[in-house]
């Protein structure tokens, strides 16, 4: 829909707006953010309602590996509450906003953009209200100039409302890889998210099993199907994830287990 039917004046003339003034915002938002992310092929994100299964390690390697495979790719980190992604990259580095549009900043070859690059204090909590988080968010997008691209990974915040829900209004996604771990409990609240994402009429590409033990569970199956997705592969359990990502390295780039595996991710999406 564009905001000409959202307001209704597709139908000829004297035809009242059908549609809440909000929705219509959203709708012309959606509009400029699409025109501004025009010079992106695919936008993929990386979600699961459940916190801490390894949504955010998933999207940076995921990213990484797609750069090391030749690919221009930009990481949005779109967790305005806990933004970790430049922990991940080890970096505190932040983006000029002397001048608008903002531009992502280059972490070894990857494009990178999160709010914790454009607050003094990334340690410190921002509490918002569901309102601001969607306008935090549109303004976000609206405002960073990703040039040309070949893949943009969008590490989105758990949950199943106001911020994962803003991102898949306003961002026009190729779809979501969904991430879960082998236990049932990941696997009910992952079916939750692949169906909220198929609510929105937002793609799911597939899911990835992390903190695996090597093949995928009963659970993470039943959530491929209760989604109508593959299963994409597996990330292992292990210290390399975790200690490298606690000291700002990241695995996809330096270790060649890691680096395959996360290839593998990405020719099934691609
Ligand atoms: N395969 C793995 N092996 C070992 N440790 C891992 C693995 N995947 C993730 N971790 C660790 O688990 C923790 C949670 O991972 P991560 O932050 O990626 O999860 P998340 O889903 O993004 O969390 P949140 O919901 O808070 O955004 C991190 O410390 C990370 O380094
Ligand atoms: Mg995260």
């Amino acid at each position: 829909m564009d905001a000409r039917e959202a307001e209704g004046r597709g139908g000829g003339e004297g035809v009242k707006p059908q549609m809440h003034p909000s929705f219509i915002n959203t709708v012309r938002q959606k509009e400029r953010i699409k025109q501004k992310l025009s010079g992106i092929r695919s936008k993929i994100g990386v979600y699961s309602a459940k916190g801490g299964v390894g949504k955010t390690t998933v999207a940076v390697n995921l990213a990484y590996a797609l750069s090391r495979m030749g690919h221009r790719v930009g990481l949005l980190d779109a967790d305005i509450d806990c933004p970790n992604v430049p922990l991940f990259l080890g970096t505190d580095a932040k983006m000029d906003l002397s001048g608008f549009p903002l531009k992502p900043i280059d972490v070894r070859g990857v494009k990178v953009a999160s709010t914790a690059m454009v607050v003094d204090d990334a340690k410190k909590p921002i509490i918002w209200r569901g309102a601001l988080i969607a306008k935090m968010l549109g303004d976000f997008f609206e405002n960073t100039d990703w040039g040309e691209l070949d893949y943009l990974i969008i590490d989105l915040p758990p949950g199943t409302s106001d911020s994962p829900l803003s991102i898949m209004q306003l961002l026009d996604l190729k779809g979501f890889v969904l991430v879960t771990t082998p236990q049932r409990i990941a696997a009910v609240n992952s079916i939750r998210s692949g169906l909220m994402a198929k609510r929105l009429g937002v793609a799911v590409l597939g899911v990835v099993e992390n903190m695996s033990g090597g093949e995928p569970t009963e659970n993470t199956r039943a959530v491929a199907e209760a989604v109508g997705a593959p299963v994409l592969g597996v990330v292992k359990m292990g210290a390399v994830y975790g200690s490298m990502a606690d000291s700002g390295r990241v695995p996809a780039l330096e270790n060649d287990a890691a680096f395959e595996a996360f290839r593998s991710l990405a020719e099934r999406i691609k």
